[in-house]
């Protein structure tokens, strides 16, 4: 079996992922902000390219059902009901909400990979959760690819961190051959371990969401396993994997 990383999705063609399972990693921060709206009662997640696209479905749906989320330079969106932040996503917010949602990466991420087998969006506020289905994916049969969204299209410290803690944790319990990217992020995450304040401190979007004055954002993307859902990618909307739609 085999187990590919990628550090943006601008690296992955339709057939690295055809027939595999793939994580979708953006730990800063759209794949914590999906599950904490998905633990918080969200209907569905859908990932837009862009705000106007946004905008146009939510014209498609009634008010009362959607709300709009995004960001541009870790902004809310003007006009959009919230930004990206994972403490915007309460319950009272989100409860039975369908969330259209445009970022600057991480959704892109999501929808560059709508060819695989199954699609899960992955931070470490869901990893053991992840985990769980990467590694039934492997023992089944299926190969692994993890998609690290990255920043504006370059490497981005915390995704790779991250996609080589799911790697390294994969690797221990069964056997797989690994792509180099792979065996990077396994360094890089041996190198900061459980100390992810000190892992966002050194990557340049931890430093910029906390000078942006997002740094309780920080605190929450780094509780490993606080929110254990697993968000899947299927039919161009994102929900909970639960009994209703176990397969
Ligand atoms: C993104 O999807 O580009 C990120 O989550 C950016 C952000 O921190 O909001």
């Amino acid at each position: 079996m085999r187990i590919d990383v990628y550090f943006g999705p601008q690296e992955v063609v339709a057939a690295d992922v055809t027939n595999r399972v793939v994580a979708v990693i953006d730990v800063l921060r759209a794949s914590t902000s999906i599950a904490t709206a998905l633990a918080n009662g969200a209907r569905a997640v859908i990932p837009f390219a862009s705000s106007e696209d946004v905008v146009s479905r939510a014209k498609t749906l009634a008010n009362s059902e959607v709300k709009l989320a995004g960001e541009r330079r870790m902004q809310a969106i003007p006009g959009f009901d919230m930004g990206n932040s994972p403490l915007d996503f309460t319950q009272k917010a989100v409860e039975g909400k369908t969330i259209l949602m445009s970022t600057t990466n991480g959704t892109a991420a999501i929808l560059a990979v709508q060819g695989a087998r199954d699609v899960v969006i992955a931070s470490y506020v869901n990893s053991s959760a992840v985990l769980s289905l990467l590694g039934a994916a492997l023992r089944g049969g299926t190969d692994v690819v993890i998609v690290c969204a990255g920043h504006e299209k370059h490497f981005a410290l915390e995704d790779a961190a991250c996609a080589g803690s799911l790697v390294r944790q994969l690797t221990e319990k069964q056997k797989a051959d690994i792509n180099d990217a792979a065996l990077a992020a396994m360094l890089i995450d041996k190198k900061y371990g459980t100390s992810l304040k000190r892992l966002f401190s050194a990557s340049a979007h931890g430093v910029a969401l906390a000078e942006a004055g997002f740094a309780d954002d920080l605190v929450a993307c780094a509780k490993v396993d606080s929110v254990p859902v697993l968000p899947v990618f299927q039919d161009r909307q994102i929900t909970k994997l639960g009994p209703e739609r176990a397969r």
